[in-house]
């Protein structure tokens, strides 16, 4: 994590110098900074914290035609520095657990093969189905603390939600997914980081996958992965190791970006009485079309992915006049793209009726989000649920003392901390 200097300057602002990347104010407010590089170095090359050397895709039109552009690959192997094994795809402890055989680091054909037999099990139907479930869920969650009238939303709501959804979808059972929720929180306070914990979290949920899919095979049921087995059966070929990975890849692809969907989107409600107060109206007429455009606006606005994962290219290119040469790495910045004025009317204002809103808030093109549905259906039915059970729910920290994590792809924050009129006191 990135943590506060000792005297905080205030962030560049559009037009003045060359604002400095991945400090403090920049994970606080990344926005100034991207709108001068979407300015003046659209496509820019930069050294990360971890010391790799990648390109910056900052505007819209250039964003979307490198996500779409098949000269760029996922797999680290075209990274002219992966020799030494320093990048990394945004996942920690993958390499260490042999899990690197999954969706965001494979080309086509393996990707079209993996991704068309995952796309039979994970289907908007079983998504659909899934409502009540995430619905009970999340008032369960919300039973836990609305009798206090607080809550840290982020440790008591946004982190378990996604887990235990997606633990549901998969099939683990419920005794064992309170492991789930410690492995995952040891990944996302540690993430990235080279420290041990992570990697043996890694290597534990590696283990225990293996384990169920080996006890499932002799006993399917109605479940995603016993669904994954039968994907295999019928005339293509799924390895053991391919089902494994693509469990851990489900849930590592659909757990942090699910908290900071909630995160990041009930922050800038609660900053933005009139937004809130216009979706609260419509959700107490039972108007859902609203909150269909306020998650998505959302996501746009200040999205869950700041920067895709990671892409390289296999050959000569040219992104918006820039060269790019083979092995070079290229990163995506979703959350500037999206704010591009040349794409966005108004675009650093907060619309939730916003129309034309085709934001790249879940990528583009082969490697587009698959779990969009499943991530809709929990970003809608936590913030109906909250806004319509908590109507006064409201932020209890001063907004400059909120702690984003500052990792290298995700954007979210720590803790949110919220008041609200205990639900017994009414
Ligand atoms: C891919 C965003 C939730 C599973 C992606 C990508 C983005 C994204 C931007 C493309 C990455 C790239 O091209 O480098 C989001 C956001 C979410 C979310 C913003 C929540 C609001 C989920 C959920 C799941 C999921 C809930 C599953 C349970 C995946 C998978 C991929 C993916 C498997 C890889 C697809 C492929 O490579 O073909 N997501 N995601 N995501 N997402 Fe999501």
């Amino acid at each position: 994590d990135v943590e506060p200097p000792a005297s905080t300057a205030a962030a560049p602002r559009h037009g003045g110098p060359e604002p400095a990347l991945f400090s403090w104010e920049f994970a606080t407010d990344p926005y100034p900074a991207y709108a001068w590089l979407r300015e003046h170095a659209p496509v820019h090359r930069t050294r990360l914290p971890s010391g790799v050397e990648a390109w910056l895709v900052t505007r819209y039109a250039d964003a979307r035609q490198t996500l779409a552009d098949n000269r760029l690959s996922k797999n680290p192997t075209h990274h002219a520095e992966d020799a030494g094994g320093r990048s990394r795809t945004g996942i920690p402890g993958e390499r260490n657990a042999g899990l690197m055989t999954h969706l965001l680091n494979i080309d086509p054909p393996d990707h079209t093969r993996l991704r068309r037999l995952v796309s039979k099990a994970f289907t908007p139907r079983r998504v659909a189905e899934f409502a009540p479930r995430v619905q009970e869920l999340t008032d369960q969650l919300i039973d836990g603390f609305a009798d206090r009238g607080s809550a840290d939303l982020i440790h008591e709501f946004a982190f378990p939600l996604p887990i235990y959804a997606i633990c549901d979808l998969l099939g683990v059972p419920a005794g064992d997914q309170d492991d789930f929720r410690d492995w995952a929180g040891m990944m996302i306070r540690h993430g990235g980081g080279p420290r041990g914990g992570v990697a043996r979290s890694v290597k534990r949920i590696r283990g225990y996958l293996a384990e169920l899919i080996h006890r499932k095979r002799a006993d399917l049921g109605d479940d995603l992965i016993s669904d994954l087995i039968r994907a295999s059966d019928h005339g293509e070929h799924l390895t053991e190791n391919e089902v494994v990975a693509m469990c851990f890849v489900l849930l590592f692809a659909g757990f942090e970006t699910t908290i900071n969907l909630i995160g990041n989107g009930t922050h800038a409600l609660l900053r933005d009485p009139g937004q809130r107060a216009l979706l609260q109206a419509a959700l107490a007429q039972g108007d859902d079309a609203l909150l269909e455009s306020a998650v998505e606006e959302l996501l746009r606005w200040d999205g869950p992915v700041e920067l895709a994962t990671w892409r390289f290219a296999t050959r000569p290119l040219t992104i918006g006049g820039q060269d790019i040469a083979p092995g070079d790495a290229v990163l995506v910045v979703l959350a500037a793209a999206d704010r591009d004025p040349a794409r966005f009317a108004d675009p650093d204002t907060l619309d939730l009726t916003r129309r034309d809103n085709q934001h790249l808030g879940y990528g583009h093109g082969l490697h587009y989000c698959l779990g969009a549905p499943l991530a809709r259906l929990e970003g809608q039915t936590a913030l109906r649920t909250l806004l319509t059970r908590l109507p006064d729910l409201a932020l209890a920290a001063d907004p400059a003392e909120l702690r984003w994590r500052g990792g290298l792809i995700m954007r979210g924050l720590r803790t949110l901390p919220v008041e609200f009129t205990p639900v017994g006191a009414r």
